[in-house]
């Protein structure tokens, strides 16, 4: 309050020293970045949801400050380059190009697939894929569903074949909102469902045991016909292109050995980060997100986040928080994102991705997992009617709402594992 009075009683006397204050200068919002994309699909046409360039009010340039401290030490605040086995395209919806491998199943068919993560530290920084040491645990998996977490595999001619999981990638992906609200939806139909044999993660018995995530993204096709997608899909072959590759391919070019995976905006203890999607244990999960269904997955234990032998960790999906249909008339700059929009009913309402919570990522703890364990939170009644719901940035936010009772699972019990497990590989923190 002090010092605000002091700040005002300058701006009267000041006015001979052409000070901001008196001059009542107003920075306009910056168009960051570029222009916000009007695809509400993108989810990432949001400015709440953008991090805001530093010189944002302040009287200097873009660009006109030093470097991030997050360049020199990765722990410190910052934009970090996580998956560095390819690089992201910033834009408005930033996306994501990485090698592309083939493979010849234990069929002898064709398949193609990528790298992501690794159990081994020394391959994961020699390659730039992350470095994920719960895998190890996670291929074990639980001995009730008779299958473990990893296919075991060995190295031959300096690649890995005959994987007998497959994936068939001729669904056509579709979600039919529920009545009362968008979620729990009345149908889903994932775009792409491994067989009971596929899973993403494999393991190399004749390479230390290490276990790799390795998702399938496209089926039986061949060279050719994928090398007319290396810049992109045209419209008229978009329908036939998403019967033969995963949902989530931009582009894909055997040629050029690399393919462009669309990347998901999401928060890790409040810091905007980028991952991918590839496969889902659920296929409510695997629908929304465009992911695979891979039903193998349900094989990796959840609910022992961070226990010794735990190979996930933990994921905060929300099912209602506010959507833009709740934003109030006359929003500034004619905005027409609900700044606190979050969650399942935001998403199947196609406001954008539903901006879930990530527990750790690399480089701000040790124990990240490719394979997240969702915790869905449902906001009560109480907490709607008076205002109390708002968008939750951080895992140990959303703890603190749970352990207040001002969110619970969606059947209004204390919130716990909800028994999914989703593949996402983490590609970038912006902070
Ligand atoms: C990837 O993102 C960049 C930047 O937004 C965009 O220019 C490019 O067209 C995207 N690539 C594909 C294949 O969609
Ligand atoms: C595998 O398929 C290729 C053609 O794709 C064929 O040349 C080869 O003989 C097949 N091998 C076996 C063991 O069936
Ligand atoms: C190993 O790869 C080379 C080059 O592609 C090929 O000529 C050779 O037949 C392969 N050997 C085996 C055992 O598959
Ligand atoms: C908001 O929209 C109205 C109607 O289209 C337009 O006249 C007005 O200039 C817009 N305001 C801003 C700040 O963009
Ligand atoms: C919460 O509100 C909804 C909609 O008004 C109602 O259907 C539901 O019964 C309420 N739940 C509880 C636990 O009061």
């Amino acid at each position: 309050m002090k010092r605000l009075t002091l700040a005002l009683a300058l701006a009267e006397v000041a006015v001979s020293f052409a000070s901001p204050l008196a001059r009542g200068t107003v920075y306009p919002r910056q168009s960051f970045p570029s222009e916000f994309n009007p695809d509400p699909q993108s989810g990432f046409d949001d400015p709440t949801i953008d991090i805001a360039d530093p010189s944002f009010a302040t009287a200097i340039q873009a660009g006109y400050q030093g470097p991030f401290a997050s360049y020199e030490q990765h722990e410190l605040v910052g934009p970090v380059d996580l998956l560095r086995n390819g690089h992201v395209n910033y834009g408005v919806n930033p996306n994501f190009t990485l090698p592309l491998y083939r493979g010849l199943s234990a069929a002898n068919t064709t398949y193609w697939w990528i790298v992501t993560d690794t159990s081994d530290e020394g391959n994961a920084k020699q390659l730039g894929v992350n470095f994920a040491p719960k895998l190890r645990f996670a291929a074990q998996g639980q001995t009730s569903s008779g299958l473990k977490g990893a296919e075991q595999l060995e190295i031959v001619n300096n690649t890995v074949g005959g994987r007998e999981g497959m994936v068939d990638f001729s669904p056509v992906r579709s979600i039919v909102p529920g009545d009362l609200s968008p979620f729990p939806p009345k149908s889903v139909q994932p775009g792409s469902v491994g067989d009971r044999k596929y899973t993403p993660l494999i393991q190399l018995t004749n390479a230390g045991y290490e276990v790799w995530n390795a998702p399938i993204i496209a089926g039986e096709v061949d060279e050719e016909y994928l090398n007319q997608f290396c810049d992109g899909i045209p419209s008229n072959l978009l329908a036939e292109f998403r019967s033969k590759v995963h949902d989530q391919v931009l582009s894909i070019c055997p040629r050029d050995q690399v393919v462009t995976l669309a990347t998901i905006r999401g928060f890790s203890f409040s810091k905007s980060v980028l991952y991918l999607i590839a496969d889902g244990s659920d296929p409510l999960p695997a629908t929304l997100d465009g992911g695979t269904y891979a039903p193998r997955l349900a094989a990796v234990r959840t609910g022992d986040d961070d226990a010794l032998f735990s190979g996930i960790e933990r994921f905060f999906v929300n099912t209602n928080g506010y959507t833009n249909r709740d934003l109030p008339p006359g929003a500034p700059n004619n905005e027409t994102h609900h700044p606190w929009r979050q969650g399942l009913n935001s998403a199947i309402l196609g406001d954008g991705n539903p901006l879930n919570i990530l527990g750790a990522i690399p480089t701000v703890a040790y124990d990240y997992s490719p394979l997240w364990d969702f915790n869905l939170f449902t906001w009560t009644n109480y907490s709607i009617e008076n205002g109390i719901r708002t968008r939750l940035t951080g895992e140990f936010e959303v703890l603190g709402m749970a352990a207040a009772g001002y969110v619970t699972n969606p059947d209004g019990t204390p919130l716990s594992d909800a028994g999914i497990v989703n593949n996402c590989p983490i590609v970038h923190r912006f902070l």
